[in-house]
């Protein structure tokens, strides 16, 4: 069934559609599976990254209900409110991130370098936080600091994931789709965080009636949690969309790729890394796509994934999150 988005509110942020490359070497390197990345990581504002394809509908309906103020909630170095801060940049918005000490990390790459030096670069005011009762308190004070001022807030979710946000991944499915061609792909395999790119891919697959399975590589919960979490929202972008929730049979998670937990890279997901770049020249980062592509790398070799099979990588992006990590990047690729 053709999806008609036209009915929501939206605002062009991000560059469409955003590439999707053959990646021989790298499918070469791995012994088989025909490998393509869809490149969701340049697709422009505030040096790119899933949560652009988010921002157009949720910035859409802020902006439509008169909001000139943006708070959004991340861990310190989060990639979405880097980009939430870029794209209230653009578009005159007034962005407060509320960040949380969520990752067991300190130092000075960490805390001062990479997306918390960009939100600061796109004119956000950072407020970081030990822990979750400090964020809420601080989140607390911030609207109310806004509302004293006569500002109108919008507070985005964690990951900008509500079923709003996952429409973009919704999109993204149609997009990806006519460019695929025939036969498409086997699989999709992603990163899944707060669930909504996961979401609006396995709902935009589904209502597509594209046979192709999606498997997701969690970076933080356990994969029941992730799963739920995908079904959730995916239940709310549908009756959005005014349709039945699908039955989403054709989604996985797996935690094959997490190690210690969120925002710890593994000997692995480094491994991944160093293999995309210097095959392709893709930079993936050691948070998200670090450890999907470890996902994918073990898929493989276990024999999980098929020699013969079409595997679409979706990178969704998280570049600065890099040189958050600058000390084990430089052990990581020093020859
Ligand atoms: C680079 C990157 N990839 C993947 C994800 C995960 O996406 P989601 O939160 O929609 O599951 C994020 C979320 O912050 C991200 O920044």
């Amino acid at each position: 069934m053709p999806v008609d988005l036209s009915r929501f509110a939206r605002i062009a942020l991000g560059a469409w559609p955003t590439p999707l490359e053959e990646c021989p070497r790298l499918s070469a390197a791995l012994g088989g599976p025909r490998i393509l990345v869809k490149r969701d990581d340049v697709n422009g504002l505030g040096v790119g990254g899933n949560k652009l394809r988010k921002l157009e509908f949720l910035l859409g309906e802020a902006v439509e209900g008169g909001a000139d103020t943006v708070i959004t909630f991340g861990g310190v170095q989060t990639n979405h409110g880097r980009q939430t801060a870029a794209a209230c940049a653009r578009l005159g918005l007034r962005c407060e991130l509320v960040l949380t000490r969520s990752v067991p990390r300190s130092g000075e790459a960490y805390e001062r370098s990479g997306n918390v030096a960009l939100d600061l670069l796109y004119g956000a005011a950072v407020h970081i936080c030990q822990d979750d009762e400090q964020t809420a308190a601080t989140y607390r004070r911030v609207v109310a600091e806004a509302r004293a001022a006569g500002r109108s807030v919008v507070t985005l979710p964690v990951g900008g994931s509500n079923g709003v946000g996952a429409l973009g991944y919704v999109a993204a499915a149609a997009e990806l789709r006519s460019q695929v061609g025939d036969p498409g792909p086997d699989r999709i395999v992603c990163p899944i965080g707060s669930a909504g790119t996961a979401a609006g891919l396995a709902l935009g697959t589904a209502l597509l009636d594209w046979p192709v399975r999606l498997d997701a590589a969690s970076v933080s919960h356990p994969p029941d949690e992730s799963l739920a979490d995908i079904r959730r929202l995916a239940a709310e972008s549908a009756a959005l969309l005014g349709v039945p929730v699908p039955a989403l049979d054709h989604v996985r998670v797996t935690d094959r790729a997490l190690g210690p937990g969120y925002g710890v890279p593994t000997e692995a997901v480094w491994e991944a890394i160093r293999l995309f770049g210097r095959t392709e020249g893709i930079t993936l980062d050691p948070v998200y796509t670090g450890k999907a592509a470890a996902a994918l790398i073990d898929a493989v070799r276990s024999g999980d994934i098929g020699a013969n099979e079409t595997v679409v990588f979706l990178h969704t992006g998280g570049l600065p999150g890099l040189f958050g990590y600058a000390p084990e990047l430089i052990a990581a690729v020093r020859g």
